[in-house]
């Protein structure tokens, strides 16, 4: 391992109950995992101190154990307090936060998914963006990748699971084309979400986005907020490729990256090619949102003091 790619001992992960030092973090070759993807996980962060809209992450992460069976032993105040406190351990004010939840371990190797203990994680870091910052403002080229997003008579795609192969070889295809990013199909041929992304466009001054078959991201949320705030009306409903080739504009929403333009697709100039006003107007109230505290959880004033100098 090269020096940059150890583990800083500096950095605090919560692990079955307790904090440890990263390096002291393990997990079993033989949780489930790792053997089989058979967990649920939620992605949240934090922005001038303040975690955005943690009760919906937190919302949404139980209804993904829910729907998978997933019982663990801690309750949601427990698993809400260890992430203001794993925030706050590594003293970071913009954070990415994720929280993994696996169906665990037992002596007895097997799909069987009875009587395992369940392995609970949740670690911060420096936030991280899935689009560099000069792609972010001048917006990514996507294409619509040949792979099929998994329907959810197979796998919901609202329960966050472990399981992203299907999303990994949707980006190879944008990887091996030269783009910056992928976009799937449903099974039916209309556009459903990126790997970690949901995708809007805009027509005729309307919002348009997936109604089902994507993970209800918590972004994807706020973005409908936002617009009827500013009166901007939103479908949820099915559209196709040739909505999204001819539409005004379009973006990507996400936790790890916020609204990000998309400026063309397949080799088609979205628009006139430029981050277009309605995706400057979203992006704009969703930083003022995040910076601001709005919908956030302060870390700070959440915590028993010995534990913010811990
Ligand atoms: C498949 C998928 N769709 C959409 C999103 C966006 O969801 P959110 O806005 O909650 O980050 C994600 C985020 O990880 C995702 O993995």
């Amino acid at each position: 391992m090269r020096q940059a790619e150890q583990a800083d001992p500096g950095w605090q992960v919560f692990l079955n109950g307790t904090f440890v030092p990263e390096a002291e973090a393990k997990v079993s070759i033989f949780d489930q995992g790792f053997l089989y993807g058979d967990g649920v996980y939620d992605t949240s962060c934090a922005w001038n101190g303040y975690i955005f809209k943690l009760d919906a992450h937190l919302d949404r992460l139980f209804r993904s154990m829910h729907a998978v069976r997933l019982e663990i032993p801690y309750s949601r105040e427990a698993i809400r307090s260890a992430h203001i406190e794993t925030v706050a351990r590594n003293k970071l004010r913009e954070a990415y936060i994720k929280c993994v939840v696996t169906r665990g371990q037992k002596a007895q190797l097997g799909l069987d998914p009875r009587g395992r203990t369940p392995t609970v994680v949740i670690f911060a870091r420096p936030y991280v963006r899935l689009v560099t910052p000069d792609r972010q403002d001048s917006g990514i080229r996507a294409k619509i990748s040949s792979v099929r997003r998994i329907p959810l008579e197979a796998l919901d795609p609202r329960i966050k699971s472990l399981d992203y192969l299907n999303l990994v070889m949707a980006k190879f295809d944008a990887i091996d084309a030269g783009m910056d990013e992928a976009i799937l199909l449903d099974t039916d041929g209309y556009v459903s979400e990126g790997p970690g992304y949901n995708i809007f466009i805009v027509s005729q001054g309307r919002l348009i986005t997936a109604p089902e078959g994507v993970l209800m991201g918590i972004t994807r949320e706020t973005t409908i907020e936002i617009a009827a705030e500013k009166g901007i009306a939103v479908e949820q409903r099915r559209f196709s490729p040739f909505e999204l080739y001819t539409a005004d504009e379009a973006f990507f929403s996400t936790t790890a990256g916020g609204i990000v333009p998309i400026v063309e697709v397949d080799g088609r100039r979205v628009g006139d090619g430029r981050t277009g006003p309605v995706t400057r107007a979203v992006d704009a109230r969703y930083m003022e949102m995040l910076t601001n505290g709005e919908h956030g959880t302060p870390v700070l004033s959440n915590l028993a003091p010995a534990k913010v100098t811990a």
